[in-house]
């Protein structure tokens, strides 16, 4: 939430503050502003909305300086106007600020009994005017901040100018993130590597209770205890040319078509070339200690949610596992019961997710082992957790998760088989079998993206429409709830996704002959393993769900509702009881999810894009939601 923005160098930083800030606008878009410390004054510029509104602003400005800072805003403490949007500008300081104060109630009242004018309903301002006071009682930056850290409670980062100290840019992280860039003559502070990987790829991830004093030529890291550390620099092998959209119209579009190379990324290097069977490469827990766990207990929000409730079927099939799946703002407030036989999940595509990193702190406190599942490498989650998987999607950008999410999938298969192979679960063979099949993955991603056009087709037909209901049964049931989910996300129209079991418990009321009914339905290619793993009749369990499903289209059918089905490439029986038709390849039960996904993402795409959204940062939204 909240993109923040510094730089210090040679160069004039309008352009290099607004580049970032582009490149940051996924996680807010309520307003934005830049401020750029000049010979001896401070320009300030800001304007609600969008960034292109403070582009225009700009234009034909030029700025005479070398030092500036820069805000995109996902708007907590008042409202998305540009009274509110940052910079703040206070007496000599000058700040930028994601996360929240707070006890800034607290410091308001005392700010005006000291006769200081507030002038927005931000927590921010409040920050600045305790900077400004330690400025006008004589000190410097350095030592505001540790005089005023100590004094804030909740999680926030700040970028900060002070008018005395020209050549110096402070960037203080607690519980929200900040990374120092450096660069040939210049320093930069970012919320996040992708605002500045075209300018270096050279970075310091700063952690909590750090600040960074960045000069044009040196940058020295202290804690908010004054005692400085020596920091690692790392060196970021995501290439700028990821960052952009390559003739798609938007990164939702190129994302989705990243899917089968992300799948392969993700995969490759996971299976041992002795037995060829998956053995995580980043799974540093012994085998004598995985053997331990009896319970998984998997936490995430939104999308990554989704993806955990397909973990638990494929982790309670292939490694008789129990496992539970919960809401990450939930989780830590009901005192969960774990135990030292519980292997805590956390999965997040940002890693930065401030209800999942709760969650994961909640279990580090008790004592258990964590494990988590992330897409952004140094991001906090991967940091604080005891062992990281990563899914190798590459950046993210489109708000809405696509990629991060069958990676997801991908590597929660990859996990469930070596935990059955390891505690015997699975078979050698089994367990050989599941890889084979894994390694097919990619090919059938791209055959289910051949349905794009007849996907399109469908969106024109249907995008006036106004409600629609997703349902499917299994391990697909979860990718009803996502595709409901993608289509609120970026079409904002209202869509409920459920397991089809659940539509006589209430939602059959809903339908009628305006509602929209996806079905998810596809069969299960019988192969081997599905004879051998877990139950003997998983194929018979799966034709009798299959029959049900049928058995629900009937009911909505007969209640007047538009069926659009979902289904495997050999099954004939779809048109007759649909209105239209989407074919994914025939697969396998472990596979069908991640197949399905993408006629989900593609058709809530095209929805989106006929209906005339912003798809790539629909309203209300932000990609990382780093405040509770
Ligand atoms: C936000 C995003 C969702 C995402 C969720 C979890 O709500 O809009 O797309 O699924 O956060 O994000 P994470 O980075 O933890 O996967």
């Amino acid at each position: 939430m909240c993109g923040i923005i510094g730089y210090i160098g040679s160069e004039n930083p309008k352009n290099v503050l607004l580049d970032g800030l582009k490149r940051l606008e996924y996680r807010g878009y309520d307003s934005a502003g830049i401020a750029v410390l000049e010979k001896d004054h401070v320009e300030v510029y800001r304007a609600e909305g969008r960034i292109s509104n403070l582009e225009k602003k700009l234009d034909g400005h030029n700025f005479i300086g070398s030092t500036g800072i820069g805000h995109t805003r996902w708007a907590t403490h008042g409202a998305p106007t540009e009274v509110n949007a940052h910079p703040h500008r206070v007496g000599a300081i000058t700040l930028v600020h994601n996360g929240i104060i707070e006890n800034y109630a607290d410091h308001k009242e005392a700010l005006q009994i000291m006769g200081r004018e507030i002038k927005s309903e931000t927590d921010s301002e409040i920050v600045a005017h305790l900077f400004d006071l330690e400025i006008q009682a004589g000190r410097n930056l350095e030592q505001a901040i540790l005089n005023v850290l100590p004094r804030l409670r909740g999680s926030y980062a700040f970028v900060v100018m002070n008018d005395r100290e020209p050549g110096l840019l402070a960037g203080i992280r607690n519980g929200a993130p900040l990374l120092v860039g450096i660069g040939k003559e210049a320093s930069y502070l970012a919320s996040d590597v992708q605002a500045i990987l075209n300018r270096t790829n050279k970075i310091i991830y700063l952690l909590d209770r750090q600040f960074a004093l960045c000069k044009k030529d040196s940058v020295v890291i202290k804690t908010i205890e004054g005692k400085t550390v020596t920091p690692e620099i790392k060196t970021i092998d995501w290439t700028p040319d990821q960052m952009e959209k390559l003739g798609y119209r938007h990164y939702m579009l190129k994302e989705i078509h990243e899917q089968s190379q992300a799948a392969a990324n993700t995969i490759e290097g996971n299976i041992d070339s002795g037995h060829g069977i998956i053995s995580l490469a980043e799974l540093t827990l012994s085998p004598d200690e995985l053997k331990k766990f009896k319970r998984i207990s998997i936490v995430a929000c939104g999308t990554a949610r989704h993806a955990g409730l397909v973990g638990k079927y494929y982790i309670e099939r292939f490694a008789g596992l129990a496992v539970d799946v919960d809401f990450a703002s939930e989780f830590r407030y009901r005192n969960p019961i774990l135990d030292k036989e519980t292997l805590l999940v956390t999965i997040s595509q940002s890693g930065e997710t401030a209800d999942t990193l709760a969650a994961l702190r909640e279990g580090k406190r008790k004592g258990i082992r964590t494990l988590s599942i992330c897409n952004v490498r140094e991001s906090t989650l991967a940091r604080e957790s005891d062992v990281v998987l990563y899914t190798d999607a590459g950046p993210e950008i489109g708000v809405a998760s696509t990629k991060a999410f069958t990676t997801q999938l991908v590597v929660l298969q990859m996990l469930a088989i070596q935990l059955g192979f390891l505690n015997g679960h699975l078979s050698e063979a089994q367990a050989k079998e599941l890889t084979d099949d894994l390694r097919r993955l990619p090919l059938l991603i791209d055959k289910a993206l051949e349905a794009e056009k007849a996907i399109e087709a469908i969106a024109l037909e249907y995008h006036p429409d106004t409600f629609f209901f997703y349902m499917a049964r299994g391990v697909n049931y979860p990718i009803a709830m996502e595709g409901a989910l993608k289509l609120k996300e970026i079409s904002y129209l209202l869509a409920e996704g459920y397991p089809a079991g659940e539509l006589k418990h209430g939602p059959i009321a809903l339908v009628d002959r305006r509602t929209v009914i996806i079905s998810l339905a596809p069969l299960d290619h019988a192969s081997q393993h599905m004879n051998m793993v877990a139950s003997e009749d998983a194929n018979d369990q799966h034709q009798v769900l299959y029959e049900k499903q049928m058995s629900n289209l009937q009911e909505v059918m007969a209640r007047g509702g538009k069926i659009i089905s979902v289904g495997s490439e050999p099954d004939q029986k779809l048109k007759t009881v649909s209105r239209s038709v989407i074919k994914i390849p025939s697969a396998s039960w472990a596979h069908n999810p991640i197949l399905l996904s993408i006629p989900m993402q593609l058709l809530a795409y095209y929805i989106a894009s006929f209906r005339g959204t912003d798809v790539d940062k629909p309203r209300n939204l932000a990609k990382s939601v780093t405040v509770e």
